[in-house]
């Protein structure tokens, strides 16, 4: 896939460990949990590091001291439902005083278009720091659906936060949202007949939940 300014795709070893647990279709249920949401802390570290702070007067036991802190009212968390959810505990651990909306989207299974059927945001979207969270960018839909709902109700700057990442989802959601960062924590090989990312680690809302039926 071409380079793009705006796609950073994460490089730790540690990050790299976790995925592969993921991808690993024995992982149980609630180990597959604990660890998206340990890697969407790893990953919250690295996509909040330009988020702004304000000056803070705070007294140490020695002296008076100006700090930088943030603030924490400014920035909103969405997770795309079901999957994106399983991420929001881990930026939450970051920064607990974040807002969080919500956006329910649901891939059809033939046509792999996505249909809205939630959408709960909070007030004042044009002055926060949004962070759309979903642990898989497939084809794009999703994605790009839910940066137009947030784009829609007002919202300005916006990240874009995914745990696995396809070439082809990748460069549509680019085309469609050249103005939204994508924090990416590994970039597979491509999608397969079903848009399913390959290798993956299969249907996250299903594996978050334990509602696979394999
Ligand atoms: C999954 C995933 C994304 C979407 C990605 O959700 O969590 O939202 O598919 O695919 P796309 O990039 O091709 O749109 P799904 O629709 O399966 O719903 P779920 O989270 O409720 O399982
Ligand atoms: N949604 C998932 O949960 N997994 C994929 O591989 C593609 C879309």
């Amino acid at each position: 896939m071409k380079e793009y300014p705006n796609v950073t795709v994460l490089k730790h070893p540690v990050l790299t460990h976790k995925i592969a647990i993921l991808r690993d279709k024995n992982t149980p249920t609630s180990e597959f949990r604990t660890i998206v949401k340990e890697i969407a802390m790893m990953e919250g570290y690295e996509a909040l590091k330009d988020v702004m702070t304000k000056d803070v007067e705070i007294e140490t036991p020695i002296e008076k001291t100006v700090q930088q802190m943030i603030e924490g009212k400014k920035l909103c968390f969405v997770p795309i439902l079901r999957a994106g959810l399983g991420m929001v505990d881990g930026f939450n651990a970051l920064i607990p005083t974040a807002k969080v909306g919500h956006i329910g989207l649901y891939r059809d299974e033939t046509t792999h278009e996505p249909h809205e059927y939630y959408c709960k945001l909070p007030e004042g979207l044009e002055d926060m720091d949004i962070y759309l969270l979903d642990p898989m960018l497939a084809t794009g839909g999703s994605g790009i659906d839910a940066v137009k709902m947030l784009k829609k109700h007002g919202a300005k700057k916006l990240h874009f936060v995914c745990i696995i990442a396809a070439p082809e989802g990748v460069e549509a959601f680019i085309k469609e949202c050249p103005d939204v960062p994508v924090i990416i924590g590994s970039l597979d090989r491509q999608l397969n007949e079903n848009a399913y990312i390959c290798p993956g680690l299969g249907d996250a809302g299903d594996r978050i939940f334990g509602t696979y039926k394999y």
